[in-house]
């Protein structure tokens, strides 16, 4: 194959990628940004009711305010959440993504709303580090940063995971597993909302950036977000729906 034949099969799958996924202009055109988000991950993004609600919500709401348009939320299952930007079924996804290098080749990933990382809970104070984890059955959800932590973790004798992360956290509560592994803002409010469980905070595996997603190579979206999001961070709006979540600026420093 001569090299301008390459060069124009290159070009057609750029321009077939970029196709798929709305342009900024196409979504200002509609004045409606659709979001895409999971709802089972509270604090982050929750039902009220019939609400979806939650930190990265109201954060995402916030910044696409400042964008100047309107928004309608889609909720499914983590899993799907990635996948559905390259269907185009949403423009962007919020829904506590760490920026992993393996993601990144999948999407393209905008500037993180928060800062966190995995954190060990158990219900014995014996397993609180991670060599403590070596012969014990770990709870985490599929998909997440966390089994690929807890995978790495030398002798572990089983990782069990669950479609959701509150039904990893339940493995844990009805010990069916010996710990459970989540994001340690997950974990400080499950214990001050349920300090009777008998749940106890261990130490931290790794730490992480969240950030929102769009359709690899949709910049010109990612773009808009980071500068509205810049925006929300200066004025302190973010800053105050933290507070109101966590009591503390959860926001990267
Ligand atoms: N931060 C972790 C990750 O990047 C967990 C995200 C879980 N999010 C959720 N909506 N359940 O994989």
């Amino acid at each position: 194959m001569n090299m301008f034949k390459t060069l124009a099969i290159a070009t057609a799958l750029c321009a077939g990628v970029a196709v798929q996924a709305r342009p900024l202009a196409d979504i200002q055109k509609s004045g409606t940004i659709l979001l895409g988000s999971e709802g089972q991950y509270a604090p982050f993004n929750f039902f009220k009711g019939k609400q979806l609600t939650g930190y990265e919500i109201e954060v995402a709401e916030a910044v696409v305010k400042k964008m100047g348009l309107k928004f309608e939320w889609k909720t499914v299952g983590f899993d799907a959440l990635l996948t559905g930007l390259a269907q185009d079924r949403w423009d962007l996804v919020i829904a506590s993504h760490a920026i992993t290098e393996d993601r990144s080749r999948a999407v393209t990933f905008t500037l993180p709303h928060y800062c966190s990382g995995g954190i060990i809970v158990s219900m014995k104070p014996e397993v609180a580090k991670a060599a403590d984890l070596a012969g014990k059955v770990v709870a985490v959800q599929t998909g997440t940063t966390y089994l690929e932590a807890v995978k790495k973790v030398p002798g572990v004798k089983d990782v069990k995971n669950f479609p959701t992360d509150e039904a990893a956290r339940n493995a844990l509560a009805s010990s069916r597993v010996d710990a459970w592994v989540t994001d340690r803002f997950v974990a400080k409010e499950m214990l001050a909302k349920a300090p009777k469980a008998g749940f106890r905070t261990g130490d931290m595996l790794f730490v992480e950036q969240v950030a929102a997603a769009v359709a690899k190579g949709n910049q010109g979206l990612a773009d808009a977000w980071n500068k509205a999001l810049k925006e929300a961070i200066a004025d302190g709006t973010v800053g105050a729906i933290s507070k109101k979540y966590f009591q503390e600026d959860v926001t990267c420093k």
